[in-house]
């Protein structure tokens, strides 16, 4: 008999399996050292609670906002390119969970299902991901196909005006279409869950993008376009300019420094998202964890925040709560739970958070995740 699935560990070790090593690893990876990447979670693990007791543990709650919008504990899925490589209609299955979940679904603007695929088949409002391109024709269009498909938010990403090198991807050949190596192919086959599903990938590659790139006939100009894409030259006019357009619900996504986060509370959006891209872009960046307290209290009287990197329990859920944070966003986890096993192992994933953040708040005396602050942790083991 299988063992059974209890942690987000167990759901990365079936996905390692699972999934062709390229995309696993696209994944699984981080800039350069990937030193950031791992401080992420050690800085998490530092952090010691406060254990109490003879509290009255029952009818708790973890039910809360996310930027002025119900979720059903402070967790999204963040948003997350080629994840429909994972699995096939990958961010259609992760959409589904989500909703299932009561928790927001966000579409990156590198996905492989479109945003009217995911539209199509979700039944609430999702979140859309928008990169500040050069082409800002390329941008509105986008922006408008987020308005008609009804998204209930912008995630405006500000942390990748250039893209920072992941070794493990130039190693592997992970470009789109991946390179077809024979050590890439025989590793494709050798995945008999996977290869079913690279099927339905390959009906929907990119298709944000397919059809809407000036100049682009074939997918590795396409991929080329892409990367050429990402402004440089982004300014918080840009950010400004994005806003107005947009009109609705925005969240700026990869705030790591105080002075950025005043600039951003100036922007007028709704919230930030501490964020250092999962360790993906700036390597020797310190962890998200580690710099939300200075950022709330910079900005936290006049902004709501996020946070995401490192989040694989519903232990860091609580300690990031604890500093401030309304919610977070958890990346690897949902696509290790969608490289395992489809919409099931995304709903897993979600099923384990929620299960490990509720025992967590009530051993440590609370029973509304709303009230939860820093009095749950240990003070000498708080990020300086
Ligand atoms: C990302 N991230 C990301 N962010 C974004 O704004 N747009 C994107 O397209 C992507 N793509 C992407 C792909 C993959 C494979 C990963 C792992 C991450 C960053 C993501 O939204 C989030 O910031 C991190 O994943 C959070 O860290 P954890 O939870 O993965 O540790």
């Amino acid at each position: 008999m299988a063992r059974p699935v209890t942690t987000i560990e167990d759901l990365r070790v079936i996905a390692k399996r699972r999934v062709p090593k390229m995309f696993y690893d696209y994944a699984d990876s981080g800039a350069w050292t990937e030193s950031t990447y791992r401080a992420n979670q050690a800085d998490f693990a530092a952090i010691k609670l406060r254990q109490r007791v003879a509290v009255d543990m029952r009818d708790r709650t973890l039910a809360t906002t996310i930027a002025g919008q119900p979720a059903s504990m402070p967790v999204a899925l963040a948003p997350t390119g080629l994840t429909g490589m994972q699995h096939a209609d990958g961010e259609i299955l992760a959409a589904r969970a989500a909703e299932k979940a009561g928790v927001p679904f966000c579409l990156s603007t590198m996905s492989i299902c479109s945003i009217e695929d995911v539209a199509e088949h979700a039944t609430k409002p999702f979140w859309f991901q928008l990169y500040v391109m050069r082409d800002r024709e390329f941008s509105s269009s986008l922006i408008a196909r987020a308005k008609a498909a009804g998204c209930s938010a912008l995630v405006l990403t500000v942390d990748l005006q250039i893209l920072g090198q992941r070794h493990k991807d130039i190693v592997n050949g992970m470009t789109a279409p991946p390179k077809l190596t024979v050590k890439n192919i025989l590793d494709m086959a050798i995945r008999p869950r996977w290869s079913l599903g690279m099927l339905g990938t390959q009906r929907r590659t990119f298709r944000n993008l397919v059809g809407h790139a000036k100049g682009v006939s074939n997918l590795s100009s396409l991929s080329s376009w892409t990367a050429e894409q990402f402004d440089p030259a982004l300014s918080w006019d840009d950010v400004k300019r994005i806003r107005d357009e947009w009109g609705g619900t925005l969240i700026l996504k990869g705030i790591l420094d105080p002075e950025d986060a005043e600039k951003a509370a100036e922007t007028g959006a709704d919230s930030i998202v501490v964020s250092n891209h999962g360790g993906r872009q700036l390597d020797g960046a310190v962890s998200s964890i580690s710099a939300l307290p200075d950022i709330v209290s910079a900005v936290g009287n006049r902004i709501e925040v996020l946070m995401d990197g490192g989040v694989r329990s519903g232990q860091d859920v609580l300690k990031a709560v604890a500093l401030g944070a309304k919610g977070v966003m958890i990346g690897r986890a949902f696509l290790y739970g969608l490289g395992a096993d489809g919409e099931a192992g995304v709903t897993k994933c979600l099923d384990i958070i929620r299960k490990e953040l509720d025992v967590t708040m009530a051993l440590c005396g609370h029973r509304d995740i709303r009230n939860v602050g820093r009095e749950i942790l240990v003070p000498g083991t708080l990020p300086s």
